[in-house]
């Protein structure tokens, strides 16, 4: 039975009737620290409607971000992607500090038990993607937001090897994340469609980032055209085609997709002096044992067939730069992409090491670059660190984002936002006493 995809990183969160959009006003004169939300405790939790992010109960600090903006002291943070052409950050060598599984039911594993096995394919395989979609697909129900669940899980599971020296923290990382949010952050400087709201929650001077549901992305979700749920089926089915459950194995395209089943790789890196913890999703590994992890992961894609010079173009320009994002993040060294025809069958497979994406895209004009995703995201973090100074696991700073805009953000206190739950705070907790404990 396999399998689900990357979706808890996908952003496909919490929380209806929100209309951010609209929420945008230039504000001056509060101080950031205050709540700006107040509402009665008894109708706090469970519920959040369109009248959360009106203007009117809405602070946002948007004070004319320019290029000029002093970075150290702006409310808001612009995503021009000229002002983040510079040097290229410095990026530990991600590191792999463990792994979880999610099976068939979407039950938490500390273990690698889904780890499936990339097996070479033909040169011209004829994959029928179509195939199972009517009867042979079990769908993750989109519509349950599991927020930061499963890597806090994770965390509580493998506490004592995590445990910061510093007495005053938790954990030794000032970020906890889902792979997939920090993905939306570098390709932010280029994204010109969708935007983004994600929460921030500082505990035990750790900043977690969940990303909550934009209301655009939740009627998209609610009204995909059926064209759109097959073409995402092909992605899931193109995985089955190309992995084995074991070392020895050989894929079985007569099974069950199930997208609810999953392997995550739990890294740890640092870029400049963000100390980060996050975990991504992963479609397979080399078979061969001696190749540790993340160096022997591979990411499955596919994409349509490239017949002419302006399809090539827009490959470069927008998919590479997802996949090389996708991938960069945790150290996955290679993307192995099926090309598809019109009807859904994979005519050839080809390899795109991520440390050659650089030269393919580098005789593109105005093409993205590496430099300026890491550089923003690096600047986006500082940004956090900045305005998330309240420690308190019911605060949430929700900081948002739409293309051609700067990133604004507003404070929430027991609200609906709040996603560090009860048992995580609490294990935490005594984590820490046992912690001070002679
Ligand atoms: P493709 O990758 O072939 O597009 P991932 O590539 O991240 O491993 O995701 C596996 C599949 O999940 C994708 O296959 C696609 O079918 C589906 N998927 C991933 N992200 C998606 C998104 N944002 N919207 C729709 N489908 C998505
Ligand atoms: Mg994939």
């Amino acid at each position: 039975m396999r399998r689900r995809k990357k979706a808890s990183e996908r952003g496909e969160c919490d929380e209806d009737g929100m209309d951010h959009h609209r929420s945008r006003r230039p504000f001056s004169g509060s101080h950031h620290r205050q709540s700006v939300y107040t509402r009665d405790r008894n109708d706090r939790k469970g519920r959040c409607d369109n009248s959360l992010l009106r203007p009117r109960n809405h602070h946002q600090w948007q004070s004319g971000s320019t290029p000029e903006q002093n970075p150290l002291t702006s409310q808001t943070l612009s995503t021009r992607k000229e002002l983040y052409e510079r040097d290229f950050p410095l990026y530990k060598q991600p590191v792999e500090v463990g792994c979880f599984s999610l099976d068939a039911q979407r039950r938490f594993f500390n273990d690698g038990r889904q780890m499936r096995y990339y097996v070479e394919p033909d040169k011209n395989p004829n994959f029928d993607l179509r195939d199972g979609y009517e009867d042979r697909y079990v769908k993750r129900d989109e519509s349950v937001k599991e927020k930061l669940d499963h890597i806090l899980r994770w965390i509580l599971a493998n506490r004592l090897k995590l445990k910061s020296k510093a007495s005053s923290h938790a954990l030794d990382f000032d970020f906890v994340t889902w792979r997939g949010h920090l993905t939306k952050l570098l390709t932010t400087p280029y994204e010109t469609r969708d935007g983004w709201l994600l929460a921030v929650t500082k505990f035990k001077d750790t900043l977690y980032i969940s990303e909550v549901e934009t209301e655009a992305a939740r009627r998209d979700r609610e009204n995909r055209p059926e064209w759109n749920h097959k073409m995402m089926y092909w992605g899931y089915k193109f995985e089955q085609y190309m992995c084995a459950d074991n070392a020895h194995g050989l894929p079985d395209s007569s099974g069950v997709v199930n997208t609810n089943e999953a392997f995550c790789t739990v890294v740890q890196t640092r870029l400049t002096d963000h100390k980060l913890l996050f975990s991504g999703e992963v479609d397979c590994r080399d078979k061969d044992p001696s190749v540790p992890p993340p160096a022997c992961y591979v990411e499955l894609k596919t994409s349509a067939e490239i017949c002419t010079p302006k399809q090539r173009s827009n490959f470069h320009r927008f998919k590479l730069l997802k996949w090389w994002a996708q991938s960069f993040l945790p150290g996955v060294p290679r993307v192995v992409a099926g090309f598809r025809d019109r009807d859904g069958t994979v005519v050839s497979v080809d390899t795109f090491p991520i440390a050659k994406v650089s030269q393919l895209i580098k005789n593109e004009p105005n093409c993205w670059k590496p430099t300026v995703c890491m550089n923003f995201t690096c600047d986006f973090l500082s940004f956090l660190k900045r305005i998330a100074t309240e420690d308190n696991p019911s605060v949430v700073y929700l900081v948002s984002w739409e293309p051609l805009k700067d990133v604004t953000y507003s404070v929430h206190r027991d609200s609906c936002f709040s996603f560090l739950p009860l048992w995580y705070v609490e294990a935490m907790g005594s984590c820490q006493d046992s912690h001070h404990q002679p």
